[in-house]
């Protein structure tokens, strides 16, 4: 960890909520909702389409995981509602994982079930290296179940990643790939940016080959080029295959590949929870604080 990086770690506990509002409402769309919607309204105009991350993980009781199968519930209603090209994103510790794995796992299940009353997709979302196992189980558990409009994420800075890819193929998932935004031990996960980059090019070719469908989440404009080559080398159609990138980050790239006939997915965070998770983000992992101070003088990063 860098000097910045160690300083900005220490102070963010300390920085005015106004500030962290500042900052925060490029990268959050706002408290509720209706503010989420309206930016995917917007982003849709620009030829983007949307899921939706209502914040706030680590429940301290069942009743907080509940809201937020309430809320999820109204938000895919909503979606139908109005024709949004947009699905949801979840965390099952928000649906109470760290406290009861079975409560987690009926919470996700009413949510994928209600979404595919509506024919619509929910991505469960990869958290940090304890949930890793469980979240493959209850996605498992869910496929099992009939359920094929759930898909999965895999992060590429996992040693692991190369075999949880075979371990899954039989089910060709809906894979999410992105490179992982957890601080792990160097046992767990590959430390260097390059060998980080090679596991993400592996990931790709690997699961385009076993015919998932991908959503190639990163702002790295070397993965982004590698992206592209990786679907047109294969011929892959663009129902086969999707960007995604998080609401206000590397807008120059996310506007060449919607004009390049790509399809563009952005992860739009909102929600009460706004505050603490930005200072939670910031603490775990102070490279994304440093991104984000970096952006604040640069309009597009
Ligand atoms: P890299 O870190 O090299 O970033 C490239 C450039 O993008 C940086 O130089 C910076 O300019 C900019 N940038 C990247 N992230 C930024 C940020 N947060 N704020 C401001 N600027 C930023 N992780 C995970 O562990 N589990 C998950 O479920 C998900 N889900 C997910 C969804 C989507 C749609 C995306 C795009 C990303 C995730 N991630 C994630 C986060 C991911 O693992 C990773 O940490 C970030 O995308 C940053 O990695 P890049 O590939 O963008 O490269």
């Amino acid at each position: 960890m860098s000097l910045l990086d160690r300083l900005i770690a220490a102070s963010v506990g300390f920085i005015p909520k106004s500030l962290v509002r500042r900052v925060a409402w490029r990268y959050v769309a706002g408290e509720d909702f209706h503010a989420a919607e309206q930016v995917a309204q917007r982003l849709e105009e620009m030829g983007c389409c949307a899921t939706f991350d209502l914040l706030g993980e680590f429940v301290e009781d069942l009743s907080q995981a509940d809201a937020s199968v309430q809320e999820y519930r109204a938000a895919l209603e909503r979606i139908h509602e109005v024709g949004l090209d947009a699905n949801v994103s979840v965390k099952l510790t928000a649906f109470g994982l760290k406290l009861d794995e079975e409560a987690a796992y009926v919470r996700v299940k009413d949510v994928v079930s209600h979404a595919r009353g509506f024919g619509n997709t929910v991505r469960i979302d990869m958290e940090d290296s304890s949930c890793t196992d469980a979240t493959f189980r209850i996605y498992r558990r869910l496929r099992d179940e009939g359920l094929d409009n759930v898909g999965i994420v895999l992060q590429a800075y996992l040693r692991r990643t190369k075999e949880d890819i075979s371990e899954l193929a039989a089910l060709q998932p809906s894979c999410r790939l992105c490179k992982g935004i957890y601080v792990e031990p160097e046992a767990i996960a590959f430390q260097d940016d390059d060998e980080i980059r090679e596991s993400y090019r592996a990931a790709m070719g690997a699961l385009l080959d076993g015919g998932s469908y991908l959503g190639i989440a990163t702002h790295d404009g070397a993965l982004v080029e590698a992206g592209v080559d990786a679907v047109r080398s294969r011929q892959v159609p663009t129902s086969g295959y999707e960007f995604q990138m998080l609401l206000g980050v590397a807008e120059n790239i996310r506007s060449s590949l919607v004009r390049d006939g790509h399809r563009v997915r952005v992860y739009i965070p909102y929600g009460r929870d706004w505050h603490a998770y930005c200072v939670r983000r910031l603490k775990e992992n102070p490279r994304i604080g440093r991104y984000v101070f970096m952006g604040l003088f640069r309009r597009d990063s």
